[in-house]
């Protein structure tokens, strides 16, 4: 029974977290530049919907159950799992998924918040005070977009190892 919880929770967990992540990197945050201050107002409503915080969630719910799962699998013995192809199929794609978590949550978060802070201000901010805004935004919009690639790359390795683990 738990092994049937924890893979529902993991795959589930797993597939919104890779497919929200792709979804906001190739189509949101492009369609977001191209929107420029518009873009602004839907990015408020998605912070306060709280995808700040439950994209964090999702993520931590793969990443806790995967290691179990790991573990469980391992039999206790990570090093002797690791030196069969699929044990480290499914280390590597484990390393790479906490990686995304690291560079997405710990670098890549603050940039968004701050992004949007920027982006609730620009409305009520003295004309003169806007054009410095949209650029500080602007930069902003151009790391997180580098910082999205990376761990979209990240979250890609993961999900391709995890896809071929059993039968490599
Ligand atoms: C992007 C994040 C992740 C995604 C999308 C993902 C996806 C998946 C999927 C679809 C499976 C089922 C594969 C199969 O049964 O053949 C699976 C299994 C597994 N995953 Fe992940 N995973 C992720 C992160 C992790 C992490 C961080 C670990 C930690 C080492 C991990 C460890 C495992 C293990 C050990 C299994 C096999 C479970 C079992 O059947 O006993 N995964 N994963």
């Amino acid at each position: 029974m738990l092994m049937i919880v924890l893979r529902f929770l993991h795959v589930v967990s797993g597939a919104l977290w890779v497919g929200m992540f792709a979804f906001m990197t190739f189509f949101l945050m492009p369609a977001f530049a191209e929107a420029g201050p518009e873009g602004a107002k839907v990015q408020g409503a998605l912070m306060r919907r709280r995808i700040p915080l439950i994209m964090p969630v999702i993520a931590l719910v793969t990443l806790v159950t995967g290691f179990w799962l790991f573990q469980r699998l391992s039999g206790g013995a990570a090093g002797a799992f690791m030196k069969t192809p699929t044990g480290r199929a499914f280390g590597v794609g484990g390393l790479s998924a906490l990686l995304a978590f690291v560079v997405g949550v710990i670098v890549g978060r603050p940039v968004m918040m701050r992004m949007a802070k920027l982006g609730e201000s620009l409305p009520t901010a003295a004309p003169a005070d806007r054009p410095g805004i949209t650029a500080e935004m602007q930069r902003l919009r151009g790391r997180s977009a580098a910082l999205n690639r990376v761990v979209m790359a990240l979250l890609l390795v993961a999900l391709t190892a995890m896809a071929v683990a059993r039968y490599v």
